[in-house]
């Protein structure tokens, strides 16, 4: 069985991946520093898949802890690379901080990558590279903006980074996946997402709010130029995502070094922040307390992707619907309560 390296293999994306790794028949290592996770995450993961998994407690930014991972771990195939902070609002302020952390590991990871003949990595990227775009969907090939925050300027550095390292050695292949937004939980409830202190994120500050343990959700906005006013998103549900990580090492087989590509992952189908207000209620057979409130800074009008590249070239395609997402992360919020 192949083994592959899960950075970040306790957080959101990471456990789920894990899990649809082990159901693929690779063995997944994870190496997380829970600086931003929990190792509940692990036992829930191995709940779901009835068997242990091995994890390495570190930083992918020491690259002594890393080349003796890959000593240790003799043959692993192939990384995904998952660890990094990901809040948008604090990386204005911790610059430095998301650099070091996103960039800088990621230098780390493939120099020990390179230091033990390990040729195909899987990146973490997001649908914020576009900006907001001038023609919707958005395709790989659609310009990327100037980033709106130190965080997005990560994903774009970080891809550039790989691309460049692609170009100089042969013996590499990589694949970025550019995320839309992520919500759900894994359909058994056993894993999920778990945001520290309030959410940033929509999803789980709707669930929040629905479990009370926040007053009302605050609507960033409603007189933008969409249908309903509100900002529109390409939400995908977090089990399909991590299902396109399995179906970008399966691609690997039939690349040639040196090999580099993105793909969009998301629904292709964007929904405004009402839409999800909506269908959770739907879900939840009743009300959810909102206000409308100014636009937050920062935030793009709509984004939704073209993901004809992934359904033709990676052979992958988002099953779920919003409905089936807002239900499993409400199931996963209800086994916090
Ligand atoms: C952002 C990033 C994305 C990143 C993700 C991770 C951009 C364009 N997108 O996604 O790359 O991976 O964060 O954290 O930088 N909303 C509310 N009320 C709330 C929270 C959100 O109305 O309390 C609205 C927002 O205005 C937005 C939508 O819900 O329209 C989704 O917001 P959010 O879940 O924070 O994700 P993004 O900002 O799209």
């Amino acid at each position: 069985m192949e083994k592959i390296l899960v950075t970040g293999g306790a957080g959101f994306i990471g456990s789920h991946t894990v899990v649809e790794l082990v159901d693929a028949g690779y063995t997944p290592i994870i190496v997380d520093n829970f600086s931003n996770s929990d190792s509940n995450a692990i036992r829930g993961v191995e709940d779901i898949i009835k068997r242990s998994v091995k994890v390495y407690e570190g930083d992918c930014n020491d690259l002594q802890f890393m080349n003796d991972l890959f000593i240790t771990e003799k043959n692993i195939t192939g990384v995904i690379h998952f660890a990094a902070y990901k809040a948008v609002g604090e990386s204005v302020g911790k610059p430095l901080e998301y650099y070091q952390n996103n960039v800088g590991s990621l230098m780390i990871l493939i120099d020990a990558m390179k230091n033990h003949n390990v040729e195909n990595l899987v990146f973490s990227s997001s649908c914020t590279v576009y900006g907001q775009p001038d023609h919707l969907p958005v395709t790989e090939l659609s310009p990327k903006k100037v980033a709106e925050s130190p965080y997005g300027n990560t994903k774009q550095v970080c891809e550039e980074i790989i691309e460049d390292v692609v170009k100089s050695n042969a013996k590499f292949k990589a694949i970025a996946l550019r995320y839309f937004n992520p919500i759900g939980a894994h359909p058994s409830s056993k894993i999920g997402e778990l945001p520290i202190g309030v959410p940033n994120n929509l999803v789980p500050f709707v669930t929040q709010t629905a479990a009370r343990i926040r007053e009302e959700l605050s609507v960033f906005g409603d007189d933008y130029n969409t249908p309903d006013g509100t900002c529109i998103r390409d939400y995908i549900h977090v089990v399909d995502l991590a299902k396109a990580h399995v179906k970008s090492l399966q691609h690997f087989n039939n690349q040639k070094t040196p090999y580099f590509d993105i793909f969009n992952i998301g629904t292709g189908k964007g929904n405004s922040v009402l839409e999800v207000v909506k269908t959770f209620e739907k879900v939840i057979d009743g009300k959810l307390k909102y206000k409308v409130d100014p636009k937050r800074p920062g935030d793009v009008e709509q984004v939704f992707g073209n993901v004809d590249k992934a359904n033709n070239e990676l052979k992958w395609k988002a099953e779920l619907t919003l409905e089936d997402s807002l239900r499993d992360a409400w199931n996963w919020q209800k086994t916090l309560m």
